[in-house]
């Protein structure tokens, strides 16, 4: 039975593949995406999502538009620079003529999971303000959930300054409300997968190639990554190859066992100092686990790729019209 799922998400070039990879497996059922503001506005991550459902041929998944701000500080810019201005490489998919669902993201994720006959696993992939949100406004309908799986923080140094990843970064204190203290009443099993482990699930060029050749999903997937995406690594670290680091998020969804997790406490800088949105991780041993939470210390980087690539290029997509 497919199990019932949600994303929050602010596409973003990787966010794009975590949600055609979820489309494309039918261990799970796609209830809703919700959107944020993060690599891009949420204006355009909003648009993002519905193009990418309908490129998916499924628009039939509600989209629901989520906070376009972090909770307390703003931050200069987000990372257009990693995925062009429109969110997406650069690449312009075929808009989606579905509108968003008339609900602001958090009464979407609440009525919805309200409305599930079963618990909900919800992924997040961006910054966790609308997350944060749906806790603090809805906790007792959060401590339902049945797991929370969010790609973010890192066990090492950051990316988008030399301590904290970007959705931490954007808004720490939103990380900090989902990652160090939910104030739920029953503690959701949490797991966050952080930059260090996420960056082992990265594709190459030959990857790309077998995506341009694999249809029409694949080439738009293609043409995302391999222009100023592909670039921003090169120009990073001089390799041809690109971390798709959302993607880890479903995985871990799908297909339980990719990605090694340990039991762990996390605490979320929001000082305003350098730190600021570093994920401090202290791992567990598991019998004097408070939280029930778990970080991810590795991942089956060629097994997640090879996965990843037969169900996006392996038309397991329905037929894009
Ligand atoms: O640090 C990586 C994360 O920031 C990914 O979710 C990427 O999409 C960006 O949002
Ligand atoms: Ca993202």
């Amino acid at each position: 039975m497919a199990s019932p799922l949600l994303i929050d998400c602010d596409p973003g070039v990787d966010d794009m593949i975590a949600l055609l990879f979820a489309c494309a497996s039918h261990e799970i059922r796609l209830l809703g995406v919700t959107t944020v503001s993060g690599n891009v506005g949420v204006d355009k991550t909003t648009a993002n999502a519905l193009a990418i459902l309908a490129l998916a041929g499924r628009s039939d998944v509600p989209v629901a538009r989520g906070s376009s701000r972090p909770l307390i500080r703003s931050v200069r810019g987000g990372a257009a620079d990693v995925h062009g201005d429109n969110g997406l490489g650069g690449v312009c998919l075929p808009p989606s003529d579905v509108a968003p669902d008339p609900r602001h993201a958090v009464d979407f994720l609440a009525e919805t999971v309200t409305d599930s006959a079963e618990p909900v696993t919800l992924i997040a992939t961006g910054p966790l303000t609308n997350i944060a949100l749906f806790y603090a406004r809805y906790p007792d309908v959060a401590s339902s959930l049945r797991r929370v799986i969010i790609m973010g923080g890192s066990i090492g140094p950051g990316n988008v300054t030399p301590a904290a990843e970007f959705n931490c970064w954007f808004d720490p204190e939103a990380a900090y409300r989902v990652l160090t203290d939910t104030g739920l009443s029953r503690q959701v099993p949490n797991f966050m997968i952080g930059l260090d482990v996420a960056a082992r699930v990265s594709l190459g060029v030959n990857e790309l190639s077998v995506l341009r050749n694999s249809g029409r999903v694949g080439a738009y997937v293609a043409d995302a990554l391999g222009g100023q995406y592909l670039n921003h690594f090169r120009d990073l670290d001089g390799r041809d190859t690109m971390p798709i680091y959302d993607s880890v998020t479903v995985v871990e969804a799908v297909c339980p066992g990719l990605i090694t997790m340990a039991p762990a406490s996390v605490e979320v800088d929001t000082s305003t100092e350098r730190g600021r949105g570093a994920t401090e991780v202290h791992f567990r041993s598991s019998n004097d686990q408070i939280v029930e939470q778990s970080v991810g210390v590795d991942a089956n980087g060629e097994k997640i790729v090879e996965v990843i690539l037969e169900r996006l290029a392996g038309g397991d997509l329905p037929s894009c019209a």
